[in-house]
């Protein structure tokens, strides 16, 4: 497969081919994701919870998400990569954002970094991309900012709200994002958002009026412990934590039992040797 690069994103782009991204965290699911074709991968820090059991994403720090982007750069040979901005990494000073991004980019191998905001986030945005790095951004609702949002609520449902969502996408478009990902808005406001842009949208939660689509790959694989919400955009397509926890519990049993290991697991020695042993 031939590497995905930004022209390669914008051509899909202005040809109206949905651009295909998932999340990755680690070397193996970064492997399925590039093996599957997948445009774009994504290292979330949604892997706060996914990866490291933390109860959002506001706990993972730079150095964390810079191990998973390295690790996730060695599993991709052909998707374009893009790390998340931790919280923290980037609110304070367009310097900051830049300085967080080059070490994403350097250290974790990644092509792009993504971080959380609209029009609030116009510098940093306008900086990091003046400096040679691409950005997407994000808006609607910004998981690192649940509990300013008051949780994980759908955002632009109102047409106050519905304008915001468009302003703050044109303005990290003006700002240089070479795309922005819509989360959690109705599907006709992502759609006539998608038709004022220039750039590419990537809609979580957001129709299928994008230019794109991004999930969750845990979520979307189903390797995860019953019992964890889903919010309602997630499709379920394969049902990956059943598989694992139905091997592990043979496992358990045939150790149990000893039925493992069976003979042809096992290394065997030629009998007059064991004899000898044996004496
Ligand atoms: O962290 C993440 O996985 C994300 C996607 C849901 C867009 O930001
Ligand atoms: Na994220």
């Amino acid at each position: 497969r031939k590497k995905i690069t930004l022209p390669t994103l914008l051509a899909m782009h202005r040809r109206h081919d949905p651009i295909t991204m998932l999340t990755a965290h680690d070397f193996p699911s970064a492997h399925l994701a590039d093996v599957a074709g997948m445009d774009m991968i994504l290292v979330g820090d949604s892997l706060a919870m996914v990866a490291l059991g933390m109860d959002d994403t506001s706990e993972v720090r730079l150095d964390e998400m810079i191990l998973h982007c390295r690790s996730v750069a060695r599993g991709a040979k052909a998707s374009f990569l893009v790390g998340d901005l931790p919280m923290g990494s980037y609110e304070v000073s367009p310097e900051q954002a830049l300085e967080s991004s080059i070490r994403v980019v350097k250290e974790g191998r990644v092509h792009a970094v993504k971080l959380e905001g609209g029009a609030e986030m116009a510098g940093q945005i306008r900086k990091i991309t003046t400096a040679g790095v691409a950005v997407l951004a994000h808006i609607g609702l910004t998981p690192q900012r649940q509990n300013a949002l008051g949780g994980f609520r759908v955002q632009g449902k109102s047409t106050t709200g519905a304008l915001k969502v468009l302003r703050d996408a044109i303005a990290v478009q003006e700002a240089g994002a070479f795309g922005v990902v819509l989360e959690a808005i109705p599907a006709d406001v992502a759609t006539l958002v998608t038709k004022k842009l220039r750039i590419p949208t990537i809609g979580i939660g957001a129709g299928n009026g994008c230019s794109g689509q991004v999930l969750v790959q845990m979520d979307m694989v189903g390797n995860f412990p019953p019992g964890r919400f889903l919010p309602k955009f997630v499709k379920k397509y394969g049902h990956v934590w059943g598989e694992a926890a139905r091997a592990v519990e043979a496992y358990r049993v045939e150790v149990k039992d000893r039925s493992y290991p069976a003979p042809e697991h096992t290394y065997p020695m030629a009998k007059e040797e064991f004899l000898e042993f044996e004496r």
